[in-house]
């Protein structure tokens, strides 16, 4: 039997966005979001249908969590139970911002979001649109990176489109992402505040405020993205190489890309793409640059590996799981 396959136009949504997004994720529609990190994937929090349609577009294994992005710190606690007095510092100092807390679930939190654990992620947005999409709504807005699962998070609203256009009513314009790469998470859940996914908020700044010790584990078990070996992934095959293997690829491969910060030595037929040495610009930069080659006519995606420092652990986690092959 013949499968009807709805084809749905997906609009980018340009001026007064917010009460057009306020209304379509009423109705249970899921719309992409602007954040000063990546794009989100945002649906009604307390609707689990709406919440369940995020993880079929993105096609998302149910047991991997979304965050909860809400108003304000007051907020937390529909949400958590058990808050410690490490989160008002944490939200005081950083949000709204590139950090997603951890902490213990209250029970009225849907399974759905938390996929069966009972933590949940929360995270106030820095971005003056959504943050007034989520005061109209007057819930919270589970988004995860508006993205097909395992590739390459958004930054602009033509990255959305590349892997969920058709799939999703809307896409809100709120321009390019400040950020660039997704939220720091901390894990307050523990006696020693833990880390689970490096972002711009690092555990140097967090130390600072909270005045204890924060692990970093380079493995854990928890569900988060520091623990997939995959993802993050443009659909051409990307290789991590340093600054002597690329000036080799250079002479060998000529329908390739190239993303390098520093100087190299050029052949015909390549596409280039170069970054900022500096470390927030390269990271604003980075999602940019990888869904912009990924759709050249090349083979392969060749980038520079990026200073091994701490302050560079966050570009470093993301394109070493872009690179990683099975
Ligand atoms: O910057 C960001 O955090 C972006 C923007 C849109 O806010 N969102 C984002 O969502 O990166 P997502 O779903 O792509 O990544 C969220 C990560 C997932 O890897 C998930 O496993 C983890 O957060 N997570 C969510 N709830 C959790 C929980 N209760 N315990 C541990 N990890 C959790
Ligand atoms: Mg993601």
């Amino acid at each position: 039997m013949e499968q009807t396959v709805k084809i749905m136009i997906t609009k980018i949504i340009r001026s007064d966005p917010v009460d057009e997004a306020v209304s379509l994720l009423k109705k249970g529609e899921v719309v992409a979001v602007p954040t000063e990190t990546v794009y989100g994937l945002a649906a009604d929090a307390k609707n689990d249908l709406a919440v369940k349609k995020i993880f079929n577009v993105k096609n998302r294994p149910s047991d991997h969590p979304l965050i909860v992005h809400i108003e304000k710190a007051d907020s937390a606690v529909e949400w958590a139970d058990s808050i410690p007095a490490a989160f008002y510092k944490l939200a005081a100092n950083f949000w709204p911002g590139p950090l997603t807390v951890i902490l213990p679930k209250r029970n009225s939190v849907s399974d759905i979001i938390t996929g069966g654990l009972d933590t949940v992620a929360l995270r106030v947005p820095n971005h003056p649109t959504t943050l007034k999409i989520i005061e109209k709504i007057g819930n919270g807005i589970v988004a995860p990176s508006a993205n097909a699962h395992k590739k390459t998070s958004p930054t602009k609203p033509e990255h959305v489109l590349r892997s969920l256009e058709g799939k999703i009513c809307a896409v809100i314009d709120g321009g390019m992402c400040a950020i660039g790469l997704e939220s720091t998470i901390i894990d307050l859940t523990q006696k020693t505040p833990r880390i689970l996914r490096f972002g711009a908020i690092t555990a140097d700044m967090i130390e600072k405020v909270l005045g204890t010790n924060v692990e970093s584990p380079a493995s854990h078990k928890d569900r988060v993205s520091g623990n997939m070996k995959i993802h993050y992934q443009p659909n051409k095959p990307l290789f991590l190489v340093s600054i002597s293997e690329l000036e080799e690829v250079l002479q060998k491969n000529s329908k390739v890309a190239v993303i390098h910060y520093s100087d190299v030595s050029k052949v015909n037929y390549t596409y280039y793409y170069k970054m900022s040495e500096n470390k927030d610009e390269y990271a604003r930069d980075l999602y940019n640059a990888l869904h912009l080659v990924d759709g050249y006519d090349i083979a392969e995606i060749f980038v520079e590996k990026p200073p091994l420092l701490p302050e560079w652990s966050d570009v470093n986690d993301r394109l070493i799981k872009a690179s990683f092959k099975e």
